[in-house]
């Protein structure tokens, strides 16, 4: 049996017999001579055929198409005209699947690629991006099973809120209403801590906005995090060394993915060794109005262009924090010296890619978070099982939630949050 060995491996080899198996990325011929860049999981490399070696199976190597899979044996060496400096000169070949003409070729519309969504993965860009994401995934988990956190699940179906009632996708559960999609797993992981005391999960997460931008999807993948015994600064350190680990990863194992996708690694530097910029809410208004000429009137949310703004004047991570309650989440702790403002943090990613993180202490006065679920239209009574955490031996605790598709765009330096997952879902799209 012929033991088959990814490109890498052949190049690595460098010289010698070889076989390898993959798709075929590119081909152009001659009367005697075809060449093929095969591409597999690892690599892309030239091959070359001979008609002379192939008298009978020439008509078919001649027709054979781009994305067509194969399986080749043949003698590999250094070529420097190559594009990825070696070649392989192909003894025997077996074809495996013909290909008919691939609908993806040079220059198609970014709506032509998103309805060929499935077939567009294949393509060198996407297979780059899944492999930083992949190492992203596995970042989150190491870093937290590192720091002695448990892995744990919530339910995706919930009959609560939890950040914002008009972002809820309702379900049709055997015909009862107000089931919801969630949006994070939050009010279930609060109770956990009691058992666990340092929770962390990455699951899917839902929300129903009607923001047609380059940072929202309807479905992403949100790393979150719940500890107890912990106070504010607790949390935001926790997040800045979750960011700080996952980029090294990126930065250590990804260099060529980053190449293909044409990133600048220098930018990620700073992350990695800088401490992240850290300011309140009423900093971040001063330097928006001092250095970006940006009024922005107190009490009202940073919007996407303040944003942007504020985090390109550095180039690591800015943690805002101190937010005027209004414009956060019920469960935010009020600060005890300033109770219009409360303890929770955005992070924004460099170079205007916007939240990253979303994190706070959690408020411990029962009556505070009934009077402001009161004020969001909800109904105390269906919180119950959640005010219990406050009931029965509450701790100080807090956490915070990652976009994983967020953090994905950022490293990647991508123009839209759609090309951080492979099949993104928008308020305009749902299909493939
Ligand atoms: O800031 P958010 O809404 O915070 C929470 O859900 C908290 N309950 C998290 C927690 O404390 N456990 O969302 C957290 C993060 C945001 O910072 C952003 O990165 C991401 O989730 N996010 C989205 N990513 C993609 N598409 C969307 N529509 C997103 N909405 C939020
Ligand atoms: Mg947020």
């Amino acid at each position: 049996m012929t033991k088959y060995i990814s490109i890498k491996e052949a190049m690595n080899k460098e010289k010698g017999t070889v076989s390898v198996r993959g798709w075929i990325h590119r081909e152009r011929g001659s009367k005697q001579l075809k060449f093929i860049t095969l591409r597999d999981s690892t690599q892309i490399i030239q091959c070359v055929l001979e008609k002379k070696d192939f008298e009978k199976q020439w008509d078919e190597i001649d027709h054979l198409q781009v994305e067509s899979s194969i399986m080749l044996t043949g003698d590999i060496k250094k070529e420097a005209r190559a594009p990825t400096g070696y070649e392989i000169h192909v003894k025997e070949i077996e074809i495996v699947g013909l290909s008919d003409k691939f609908p993806i070729t040079k220059d198609q519309s970014i709506e032509f690629l998103a309805d060929h969504r499935h077939l567009w993965l294949r393509s060198r860009k996407m297979t780059a991006i899944l492999k930083i994401r992949s190492t992203i995934f596995a970042a989150i988990d190491e870093y937290f099973k590192g720091e002695g956190f448990y892995e744990y699940h919530s339910p995706i179906f919930q009959a609560v809120q939890c950040e914002g009632g008009s972002d809820l996708f309702s379900v049709d559960y055997f015909g009862k209403k107000d089931v919801f999609l969630a949006q994070t797993w939050q009010l279930y992981a609060e109770p956990a801590i009691f058992g666990l005391e340092k929770i962390y999960t990455i699951a899917p997460s839902f929300r129903a906005e009607k923001s047609k931008t380059s940072r929202h999807l309807t479905e992403y993948w949100h790393a979150e995090m719940e500890l107890a015994w912990a106070d504010f600064d607790t949390i935001i350190k926790y997040g800045e060394e979750l960011l700080k680990f996952i980029v090294k990863k990126v930065l250590a194992e990804r260099q060529d993915e980053l190449k293909i996708i044409e990133r600048d690694p220098k930018l990620l530097e700073p992350t990695v060794k800088k401490p992240f910029v850290r300011m309140t809410y009423d900093d971040a208004l001063k330097i928006l109005k001092d250095k970006c000429q940006m009024d922005v009137p107190w009490g009202k949310d940073l919007r996407t262009i303040e944003e942007e703004k504020l985090t390109k004047l550095y180039d690591v991570p800015v943690i805002v924090t101190h937010y005027p309650k209004k414009v956060k989440a019920f469960y935010m702790t009020e600060d005890p010296d300033r109770p219009e403002v409360v303890q929770g943090c955005d992070f924004l990613a460099p170079e205007g890619h916007g939240e990253i993180i979303g994190g706070s202490h959690r408020e411990h006065d029962i009556e505070k978070v009934k009077k402001r679920l009161i004020e969001d239209g909800e109904d105390p009574k269906e919180y119950e099982f959640y005010l219990d955490t406050r009931r029965y031996g509450s701790v100080p605790h807090g956490g915070f939630g990652l976009g994983v598709e967020r953090i994905i765009k950022w490293i990647c330096g991508l123009d839209t949050i759609k090309d951080a997952i492979p099949f993104p879902r928008t308020m305009e799209r749902y299909k493939p």
